[in-house]
């Protein structure tokens, strides 16, 4: 028994020694590395913090077809689409910050509901197209805000209102900036020639796109 006790003591004294061995520059390097990760985070947060999270006023917006179509909208797409952001609490967190702030800087410059008129349409004819698609609301952002989770009815009611609001996609196929140019009905018959017969064939968003 007495022996059994004098190993035990043997080897918490050697495991001791191992742990007091580890290295004094070992312990150096990982603090100089995790002095600087949280000297990066500090500053990362630091510019998130800075970042302007704006809500500039209401121009004008869009001669909406119905209450229900601008209240579909704004529960899918304000956030990114108009001036009225709901920036959340997470919005002034790092890393979520940037993408926030990108996603609002990125999706106003394309359409922008509470400019209209100025310059905030740009893209907005496409919106019932994006919808279809499943290309709008961003797949990312749809877990952090279930309100704008649309049920198949609501989708539908929205791309028909958005529609209504905006009209389609002015944009021939070839990608063109919107009429006024030099061609307009000339190349959109032309397309329409090309297309002749392929309806049935496409899928009935880019057939909306032909159309
Ligand atoms: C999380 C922010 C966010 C939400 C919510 C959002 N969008 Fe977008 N949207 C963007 C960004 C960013 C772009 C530009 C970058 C791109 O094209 O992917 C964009 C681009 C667009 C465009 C321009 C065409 C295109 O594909 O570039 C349309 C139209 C559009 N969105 C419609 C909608 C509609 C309609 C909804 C709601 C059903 C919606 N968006 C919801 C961020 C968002």
């Amino acid at each position: 028994m007495v022996g059994g006790t004098e190993r035990g003591h043997a080897m918490s004294n050697t495991i001791t020694t191992v742990r007091g061995a580890k290295p004094r520059w070992l312990r150096r390097i990982a603090l100089v590395l995790g002095g600087t990760f949280v000297a990066f985070i500090v500053v990362l947060q630091g510019v998130a913090l800075a970042l302007p999270r704006s809500n500039p006023p209401v121009r004008a917006e869009p001669a909406w077809d119905s209450p229900q179509t601008r209240e579909l909208f704004m529960r899918a797409c304000g956030d990114c689409h108009s001036n009225q952001t709901n920036w959340r609490w997470y919005t002034f967190v790092a890393p979520a910050a940037f993408l926030a702030y990108r996603d609002v800087t990125q999706g106003r410059e394309k359409c922008n509901i509470s400019e209209w008129g100025t310059r905030g349409e740009q893209k907005c004819d496409e919106s019932a197209e994006t919808i279809q698609k499943g290309t709008m609301p961003p797949w990312f952002y749809l877990p952090l805000h279930p309100e704008a989770r649309l049920s198949p009815q609501e989708k539908q009611q929205l791309i028909q209102g958005l529609l209504a609001t905006f009209g389609g996609d002015e944009e021939g196929p070839s990608g063109q900036e919107r009429p006024g140019v030099k061609n307009d009905t000339d190349e959109k018959e032309e397309h329409k020639e090309q297309n002749k017969g392929k309806e049935g064939l496409i899928p009935s968003t880019i057939a909306f796109r032909l159309s």
